[in-house]
């Protein structure tokens, strides 16, 4: 099995409020984005690594990957206006060779255990598209404009999702043109694919893999232990 990352950076980071995007943060010294690569990289089985991000920048990307000793990085592209955007261009570049799998992992998800990629690698050997969720705990509810609950949504079913997220290379690929031509955008890959008509299976995934989206989110638990 071969695996190709996508790492798809090219946000602006509204809501954390830098200058510079949240995948450029400075964490313990090194960019956020950093130590994202660095989980994928050192993994045997992932044969290579692509980047979106924003032209501006590229150089400050190449740095990152020359002073880290990245080699599994074979393309920076450019992203898109959308994260859809942005993960497409970087399928564009991919070669597919038998036996291929993309992984998509969002920039901004840097405490993402090798041990829990290493697991959905393991996965989607049978299912061929995997993503990870965490079951949902609170009680959900419903509400109309006003904020008016209209009613309370059963949660035994519900899950919410994160990255990474792994499919077949054909499915993804198929999946994307599909989503393409109807201009069908999804707030992640495995939308695509369900739109598609595949079945994506949910495995547990880590509570501390979260999405780096404010500054608080930094503040919730030893982040350190998990970079
Ligand atoms: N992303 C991307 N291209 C876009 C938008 C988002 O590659 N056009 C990436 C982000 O860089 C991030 C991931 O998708 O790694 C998840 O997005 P999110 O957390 O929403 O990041 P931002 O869009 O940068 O943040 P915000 O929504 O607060 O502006
Ligand atoms: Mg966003």
């Amino acid at each position: 099995m071969k695996f190709n990352v996508i790492i798809p950076a090219s946000g602006s980071g509204e809501r954390f409020r830098t200058r510079i995007p949240k995948q450029f943060f400075q964490l313990n010294g090194k960019e956020l984005i950093t130590y994202t690569i660095r989980k994928f990289n050192s993994i045997n089985s992932v044969e290579s690594i692509v980047i979106a991000t924003k032209k501006e920048y590229f150089k400050r990307l190449h740095k990152i990957i020359k002073d880290n000793k990245f080699q599994k990085v074979i393309a920076v592209v450019e992203g898109g206006a959308t994260r859809h955007d942005s993960v497409f261009n970087g399928l564009k570049v991919i070669i597919p060779t038998d036996d291929c799998y993309v992984i998509i992992h969002d920039a901004v998800r840097p405490f993402i255990t090798e041990k829990k990629i290493k697991e959905m690698m393991e996965v989607v050997k049978d299912c061929k598209a995997v993503i990870p969720g965490v079951k949902i705990n609170d009680t959900i509810k419903e509400v109309n404009k006003s904020n008016i609950v209209l009613r309370t949504v059963p949660r035994k079913y519900l899950w919410e999702i994160q990255t990474p997220q792994i499919f077949e290379y054909d499915i993804l690929r198929k999946s994307f043109e599909k989503a393409n031509r109807e201009k069908f955008k999804g707030t992640d890959e495995s939308s695509i694919v369900e739109n598609a008509g595949y079945k994506v299976k949910i495995i547990e995934g880590e509570k501390t893999n979260i999405k780096v989206t404010t500054k608080d989110d930094l503040k919730q638990f030893d982040i350190n232990r998990f970079l």
